[in-house]
């Protein structure tokens, strides 16, 4: 299946989204839009290449901080001793009926971009995200991403790890 991946607007249909957590159906369907209006976290969804605009999956994105404490101490060799700037994903989930058929990866990949191409423009050390449980810890930690000392369900990736996955 082809999907396009584009900012949420009134025109997208997710009113039966459902990812089979409800905090981040409930996300989508009542605060996302707004969210993205105010400036608070910027929405994208993933819709197919033809036919009726049903939401697949989407994800939400803001800009985050790490202090520089919580970084594991083989990664602060060389950094700054200051709160580092960082991409978070704040929510990214696929529609129950399309897991398993590549779609997350290609929503976390299309994050992985945007971050890319933000910090040609700005400083980016990191993405970050809040895994909502540990089944989707498991799904960051394959691409990568390193739990940070204080939260085991925060996690982190260097753009330079970033890079070599998506160049
Ligand atoms: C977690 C989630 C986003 C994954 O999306 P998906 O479309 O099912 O995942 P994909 O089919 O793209 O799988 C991508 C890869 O991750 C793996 N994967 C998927 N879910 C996984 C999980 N929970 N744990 C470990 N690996 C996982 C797949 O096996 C696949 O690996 P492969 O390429 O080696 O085969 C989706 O299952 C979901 O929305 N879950 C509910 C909401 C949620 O947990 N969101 C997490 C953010 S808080």
């Amino acid at each position: 299946m082809k999907w396009i991946f584009c900012p949420i607007d009134g025109s997208v249909n997710k009113e039966n989204f459902d990812c089979g957590i409800h905090e981040l159906d409930d996300y989508l369907k009542k605060y996302a839009k707004q969210n993205d209006k105010k400036g608070v976290a910027k929405t994208f969804v993933a819709i197919p290449e033809e036919g009726e605009k049903i939401v697949a999956g989407y994800y939400s994105v803001s800009m985050d901080k790490i202090e520089f404490e919580v970084i594991p101490e083989n990664y602060k060799k060389g950094l700054p001793r200051y709160p580092l700037p960082a991409m978070l994903i704040g929510k990214l989930a696929v529609d129950k009926s399309m897991q398993g058929t590549g779609l997350g990866n290609k929503l976390l990949i299309e994050c992985f971009y945007r971050a890319v191409n933000l910090s040609s423009e700005i400083g980016i050390f990191a993405v970050t995200v809040a895994a909502i449980n540990e089944k989707a810890k498991e799904f960051y930690l394959k691409y990568g991403f390193i739990p940070l000392v204080d939260n085991e369900f925060t996690l982190f990736i260097p753009i330079k790890t970033i890079l070599t996955v998506v160049r």
